[in-house]
């Protein structure tokens, strides 16, 4: 793991988005796997900025993203589709037919999440992954749980994401229950792994992915036997580990 200590959140996502366009110069037709949440949005923004400059062409691109909430549709302002197209598809040159996200509307789990491991593994897995941690130490919606997860599954959400995710809808009883999520070997075959962390109230998180034992209690902490992942987190979320970092 190597660790990258910014100044703050426009720090992170500058250095993230220089990261990820790096990519994309070098091999044009990159796979990337994707993430929603706040921690991106900032380097989505800095990534249209350049692609709208022409700096970096994403029109040989194609994108997976980790999961979506189960039961919406992609219309729907609350799904990870509609996101995606609002926070970074619909601001770049990318190809919409390029662009996958699990089928939240497909009420047969079973079937969207195999078609989703399908389609991930003929494209022959993520050049970059880049990811977001959430509060409990997940990934995707990887939750703490008694082993890792293998391929895309349904999962049911906990309530420290219920109540995380809950700023984004108008009442927590809105939340979706669970999810269709991409799982945490899937995204251990990406070539690379670039995750997010910014703010006070990721900081156990991050000290635990970084420091603690590799243990599904905190999905994330797989992370330690990539053998090339990046933490890219500000002073805040580093806040608990070591200041050698
Ligand atoms: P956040 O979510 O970026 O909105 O904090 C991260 C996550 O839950 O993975």
């Amino acid at each position: 793991m190597k660790i990258i200590r910014t100044k703050d959140y426009k720090d992170m996502s500058r250095k993230a988005a220089n990261i990820i366009s790096a990519q994309v110069i070098l091999k044009p037709d990159s796979v990337l796997g994707l993430a929603t949440g706040s921690t991106p949005i900032g380097t989505y923004s800095q990534l249209a900025e350049w692609n709208q400059k022409g700096d970096c062409d994403f029109s040989h691109v194609s994108t997976y993203n980790l999961d979506e909430y189960r039961g919406l549709t992609h219309s729907d302002p609350q799904s990870y589709h509609y996101f995606m197209r609002v926070n970074f598809f619909d601001k770049i040159n990318i190809d919409l037919a390029n662009t996958h996200v699990p089928d939240g509307a497909n009420p047969d789990a079973q079937a969207a999440c195999s078609h989703y491991d399908q389609i991930v593994r003929e494209a022959g897995y993520p050049d970059l992954q880049l990811l977001g941690i959430g509060r409990n130490g997940h990934i995707g919606f990887n939750e703490p749980d008694d082993h890792f997860s293998k391929g895309t599954h349904c999962v049911d959400l906990t309530e420290s994401t219920i109540e995380a995710n809950s700023r984004l809808f108008e009442k927590k009883e809105d939340v979706p229950r669970q999810a269709y999520t991409m799982g945490v070997q899937t995204i251990m075959y990406a070539r690379m792994v670039l995750i997010l962390a910014s703010g006070p109230e990721k900081a156990q998180a991050v000290y635990d992915m970084c420091y603690g034992p590799i243990a599904p209690s905190c999905p994330a902490s797989i992370l330690q036997l990539h053998q090339n992942c990046i933490v890219m987190a500000d002073e805040a979320a580093l806040s608990k580990c070591p200041a050698a970092e």
